[in-house]
């Protein structure tokens, strides 16, 4: 194995090479933030989102005190009633600060630009996309030319462009201009995406995405109280689509305009909230670790108070669990943010449907009403899948392939391969026996063609952790070889006993 850094150039053209992912509508030049995963993503992203609903909704989950706790399901409508919006604070406050170009035509995000240069005088001033390394470069290298100097000294300074005066602004050259001054005034821009419902293309047939999942989660809070048997503390789990009309959708999918959430709402009785915040927050990063993000790429970063959203103030916190992408390094990229919503979400439907105070819940047990604190984590998908992608990818130019996906084995999109060694001696039709006993519980590749060499390097792209081999010696001793993914080693194991032995190593025994 090498130290050859991970490029993600390298990660993107792997994924379009192999079928991970491709752009949306390809063929016709793609849709600018719009993602389509092929065979092997569709089998990763599958496996991330069947492993988080089991791990939640299904298996036992033991709770800080030891005690098994209750998490239902629901399967919520992309589009609800628009008022649900209103309530959630989204309509009036889901905004980005925007900036366009009149020059280019090209539309950023305010508080992702920075500016360069001296803000005294009437020196010229270089706008880039914070953390693209190569802009940077050629804003420093634009300014220094233009300023006929060898290197910006100390009153050469980079600021936010959402700190700069509209006299500095004037002076601005955009990341993609050729003259100062094209850049507007930063402006809020909502985020949803609009549609209209029904024939009548009106105000009144307006609706929206929904830009999370979670609205759908507290909307039904009460039908659930009212139809299952949970109990506070329970909680409310959903995976689905949620959209938003990013003013910047970049970073491959990590900024996409649609794409899938795996959220939590947990009710709680408010006294209880630092406790259950803080044993979600573990839990849920070591989640992330249990599921291959070993590396240091993966923190918890608990957030300033500052940073926090007004209604989470003066509560138990609000922490990010981060992942430090290719393309965010040194810096980290949010993965799954844990929050403590105390009761907004509830407080807000019950008053905007008219029922107010008559919505809180009546806790038996402390006899008691009132409306129940949430905790919730909520996770992304998409992230998740491309950290995944990103920690399994390790350049290796002693093999073929040139690089190995060494993802955890729960993840792998393909879970083993059988080959026969030759297409001789009965081998293709022992491998096809083997290949359909196996086939029946896991996803299995079976290939008879090519050199062997050939088809270890697919399945070392792919990232399949176990390779079995039909050769000469299987039909003496009843035996096949396996060849390990990440150590390269070989072993051999009895025929009949490949089913148990793939099971043990899979946990699927
Ligand atoms: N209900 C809370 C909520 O939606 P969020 O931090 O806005 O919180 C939660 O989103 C997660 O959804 C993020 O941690 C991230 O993984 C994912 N996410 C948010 N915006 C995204 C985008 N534009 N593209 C891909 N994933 C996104």
């Amino acid at each position: 194995m090498s130290d050859s850094p991970k490029t993600m150039d390298d990660i993107v053209a792997l994924c379009r090479r192999r079928g991970f992912i491709f752009q949306s509508s390809e063929i016709y030049g793609g849709i600018n933030g719009f993602w389509d995963y092929g065979p092997l993503g569709t089998a990763l992203k599958r496996n991330l989102k069947n492993a988080w609903w089991s791990d939640v909704v299904e298996r036992e989950l033991l709770g800080p005190d030891g005690e098994p706790i209750d998490i239902v399901g629901v399967d919520c409508t992309i589009i609800m009633n628009p008022k649900t919006w209103v309530a959630s604070g989204h309509a009036g406050g889901f905004n980005d600060p925007m900036v366009d170009c009149r020059e280019s035509k090209q539309r950023y995000r305010a508080d992702h630009l920075v500016v360069l240069g001296r803000m005294a005088g009437d020196a010229r001033l270089w706008a880039f996309v914070e953390g693209d390394d190569d802009a940077r470069t050629r804003a420093t290298k634009a300014l220094c030319k233009y300023e006929r100097i060898d290197a910006p000294g100390a009153d050469h300074v980079l600021r936010p462009f959402t700190a700069i005066s509209a006299d500095e602004r004037a002076r601005c050259l955009g990341p993609a201009a050729s003259e100062p001054g094209s850049l507007t005034e930063p402006r809020q821009f909502n985020l949803m995406f609009k549609t209209h419902c029904g024939a009548l293309q009106d105000d009144d047939s307006m609706a929206y995405l929904r830009p999370e999942t979670a609205q759908g989660i507290f909307a039904n809070f009460w039908n659930v109280v009212d139809t299952s048997r949970v109990k506070i503390p329970f909680g409310i789990a959903q995976v689905g689509k949620a959209f938003r009309n990013e003013v910047t959708p970049r970073n491959f999918t990590f900024r996409s305009r649609e794409f899938e959430q795996m959220e939590i709402e947990f009710f709680i009785h408010p006294s209880t909230a630092v406790e259950w915040y803080r044993w979600w927050r573990d839990w849920r990063f070591g989640w992330w670790q249990s599921i291959g993000l070993t590396s240091a790429n993966l923190q918890l970063r608990e957030h300033d108070r500052d940073e926090l959203a007004h209604y989470a103030k003066n509560g138990a916190g609000t922490s990010d669990i981060e992942y430090r992408f290719p393309f965010t390094s040194p810096g980290y990229g949010e993965l799954e943010g844990v929050a403590h919503r105390a009761d907004f979400d509830l407080t807000q439907h019950a008053n905007h449907c008219g029922k107010g105070e008559k919505m809180r819940y009546f806790d038996q047990a402390r006899n008691e009403r009132y409306f129940p604190h949430v905790v919730e984590p909520s996770a992304g998908a998409d992230r998740g899948a491309l950290a995944l992608l990103c920690e399994a990818y390790t350049p290796d130019p002693s093999r073929p392939s040139g690089v190995v996906m060494r993802f955890h084995p729960r993840m792998a999109p393909i879970k083993a391969a059988v080959y026969p060694l030759t297409a001789k001696d009965g081998q293709p039709e022992i491998a096809e026996r083997l290949y359909r006993e196996l086939r029946r519980k896991h996803t299995i590749e079976f290939d008879e063609k090519q050199s062997i060499g050939k088809r270890y390097a697919r399945m070392d792209e792919a990232g399949t952790p176990y390779c079995f081999t039909i050769d000469g010696e299987t039909a003496s001793t009843g035996s096949v070889t396996v060849r390990h993914r990440d150590t390269l080693q070989q072993e051999r194991v009895a025929i009949d006993q490949v089913p148990t032995w793939l099971d043990e190593r899979l946990g699927t025994a």
